[in-house]
């Protein structure tokens, strides 16, 4: 199979993590003789450095012309002070809508090597951490009128959270279809006691999970829902929420499993093609000194073999290489427990990609 593939190292680990998972494609690649091409294009600061916006349209275009997209990180301290529009985050967001991404999945499963990295209880680790949250990704307060002016003296700033039925019933057929493909439980997440987007969230969430009814559907709000994924996340197989609570949810989720550098994520739109990134962001305190994990980038790169390219097997080997060397004992500092060996960025990815050459 040969197929194109934009890559967006962005900032920061960005460019560490993204390498990692490259290698780990080329890995697949040669195993399993397939031939993917890659182009390089800027997103976020480094874009801003070189072309004076976070989101060039060199780049857009690239992505949309391209099979899959795999990013990296954007952001940092360099470019904190610039304003909303034209900050590297902004490029990220840009790239999610002009591609259409409306779903984005972030599968939050503990591998069992890491249960002590896990800052939870053995007992209620024991149970199991494997659930999906399924957040909408292209509307909500992050794409509302934002805002900053002055009233009677000082400053108001508004950000507007809008939710249309159909942005809704969208992103709650995904987590549908989703749960049928696993255990058949949907948790819809959201504020309905206070925020109108929420009451429509609800009703409209509503009426799809009535379509679906070997789903098992509920409520719970988001408050609760947060404090229920430390409490036992056993319960959860598939949440649905809507942009900010997904965003807010997951990097919880996420340290629950041991550390928020072993979580992937897809963005999917209507068609195959998708954006694949890890949930953290370029952690600046550790970028350029070989600490980063670069699991959760290689673990997205395994979903765009299966979401984008339906290349199962390649997926589930990637994944089962990630497994092994994890249990070699292998560990980045951020996931390091007694008894395992502390690698590189580098070096992990290097045991991940000879794991897979030296499957078949
Ligand atoms: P962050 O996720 O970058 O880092 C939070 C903490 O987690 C840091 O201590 C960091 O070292 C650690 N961490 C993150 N990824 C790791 C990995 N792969 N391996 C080991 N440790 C890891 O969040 P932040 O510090 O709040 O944000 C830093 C910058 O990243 C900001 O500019 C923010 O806007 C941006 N950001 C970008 C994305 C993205 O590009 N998708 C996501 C989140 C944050
Ligand atoms: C993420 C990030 C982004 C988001 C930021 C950097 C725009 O936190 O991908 O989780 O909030 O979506
Ligand atoms: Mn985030």
């Amino acid at each position: 199979m040969r197929k194109r593939i934009t890559v967006l190292k962005g900032d920061g680990i960005g460019p560490e993590i993204v390498n990692e998972a490259l290698k780990v494609l080329e890995a697949v690649a040669e195993t399993y003789g397939h031939h993917f091409a890659y182009q390089c294009m800027d997103i976020g600061g480094i874009a801003i450095d070189q072309h004076g916006t976070p989101l060039p349209q060199e780049t857009t275009d690239a992505c949309l012309d391209a099979d899959s997209v795999l990013l990296g990180a954007v952001g940092g301290p360099k470019w904190d002070g610039l304003p909303g529009d034209i900050r590297p985050e902004k490029g990220l967001l840009g790239i999610r809508k002009a591609m259409g991404l409306y779903a984005n999945l972030r599968p939050a499963r503990l591998f069992p090597q890491l249960a002590d990295a896990s800052p939870l209880r053995r007992e209620i680790v024991e149970k199991g951490i494997d659930f999906v949250v399924v957040r909408e990704l292209i509307g909500g307060v992050y794409f509302g009128e934002h805002k900053t002016e002055e009233v009677d003296g000082e400053l108001v700033a508004t950000d507007v959270m809008p939710y249309a039925e159909h942005e809704i019933r969208r992103i709650v057929q995904v987590a549908m279809e989703i749960a049928k493909k696993r255990r058949s439980c949907v948790t819809s997440v959201d504020k309905a006691n206070v925020l109108d987007t929420s009451r429509l969230w609800r009703k409209v969430a509503g009426q799809v999970a009535a379509e679906h009814p070997d789903v098992a559907f509920s409520n719970m709000l988001v408050d609760n829902a947060a404090m229920q994924i430390v409490k036992n996340p056993a319960q959860f197989d598939v949440m649905v929420t809507e942009n900010m609570f997904g965003d807010i949810l997951t990097d919880e989720a996420s340290m629950i499993t041991g550390s928020i550098g072993m979580i992937p994520s897809a963005s999917l739109g209507d068609g195959t093609r998708g954006l694949y990134e890890p949930i953290h962001g370029s952690a600046p305190d550790i970028a350029g000194q070989d600490k980063a994990n670069p699991i959760g980038t290689i673990l997205s790169a395994a979903m765009m073999l299966r979401y984008s390219f339906d290349l199962c097997r390649e997926a589930d080997a990637v994944e089962a290489a990630v497994a092994q060397v994890l249990d070699q004992g292998l560990r980045t500092a951020d996931s390091m427990a007694d008894g395992c060996t502390l690698v590189g960025c580098r070096a992990m990815g290097d045991a991940i990609a000879a794991a897979i050459s030296a499957q078949t």
